[in-house]
């Protein structure tokens, strides 16, 4: 695998070929999914669940970010970096940038921050900065509490229509990235028709340009209710390379996510 740059996700997108995106949080498994082609790891916030054992991702430092993000740096391979903002560094685009800065200073080379069309001064100030942004868009775990928990975004036209208008708008304002989480495959298809740059789904369906998993459920350790949209590959594989490995290839042949994964 070549080095994967943002160059690399667009060229992909405009070739109709799709790409691998896992959660890293440490270096050896960062490198075990490097070694297996996955060409994009994120450092997510979900580790405040998946590390830490909290009940969401709230609780996760700007702090604790930087370390599992510097812990990942130096595994990453040819893997694309890419970061999440924690709750709340979207307060202010002050904040998102002095937050941004110290993504970036830990290694990171995407920021991922959750939000709506508000967002866009941020967005534009980063992307003017050299700081190229994913937009997470759909069901965002950081407002989960308002969202009333954990449910799919957009089932109804209306709210359904507010994302693609908000993903339009974050695009606009420099966004080189949007992730949509738990929204209609439907829904998951007409935003990445509708956009030029790449678009990450999860739960969002089999048509988005990339796909991206939590490591902890490609590899079966998933506690309390499995989600939809998650496959263990451990299942039918010898190891967790192995099973890094067949959740590459089932995305570059775009044997997942299927319809029983999606919404
Ligand atoms: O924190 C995370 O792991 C994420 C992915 C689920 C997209 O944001
Ligand atoms: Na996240």
């Amino acid at each position: 695998m070549k080095t994967v740059t943002l160059s690399t996700l667009q060229a992909y997108k405009r070739a109709g070929e799709t790409f691998s995106c896992l959660t890293a949080y440490d270096a050896s498994f960062a490198r075990t999914a490097a070694d297996a082609g996955i060409e994009v790891l994120l450092v997510g916030d979900s580790l405040g669940m998946v590390l830490q054992g909290h009940d969401s991702t709230l609780p996760v430092t700007l702090e604790d970010i930087c370390y599992h993000t510097r812990c990942v740096a130096r595994a990453k391979g040819r893997s694309l970096l890419m970061v999440d903002l924690p709750f709340m560094s979207n307060a202010t685009t002050e904040r998102m940038l002095d937050d941004a800065a110290e993504l970036m200073r830990a290694g990171a080379e995407l920021v991922k921050v959750e939000g709506e069309a508000w967002m866009a001064d941020g967005i534009r100030e980063l992307t003017r900065r050299g700081v190229p942004v994913c937009a997470h868009l759909g069901l965002t775990p950081q407002t989960v509490y308002q969202l009333g928990g954990y449910k799919v975004q957009g089932r109804d036209a209306e709210r359904a229509a507010q994302i693609l208008e908000d993903a339009r708008t974050l695009v606009e304002a420099g966004a080189s990235v949007i992730l949509l989480e738990c929204v209609p495959a439907s829904l998951g298809r007409a935003i990445t028709e509708a956009l030029d740059v790449p678009v990450i789904g999860i739960g969002a369906g089999p048509d988005t340009d990339g796909q991206i998993l939590v490591m902890h459920d490609v590899l079966g350790v998933t506690h309390g209710r499995t989600p939809r949209f998650v496959k263990n590959y451990m299942a039918e594989a010898d190891d967790i390379a192995g099973a890094f490995r067949r959740y590459h290839e089932d995305v570059k042949a775009r044997r997942f996510p299927t319809e029983e994964h999606s919404f």
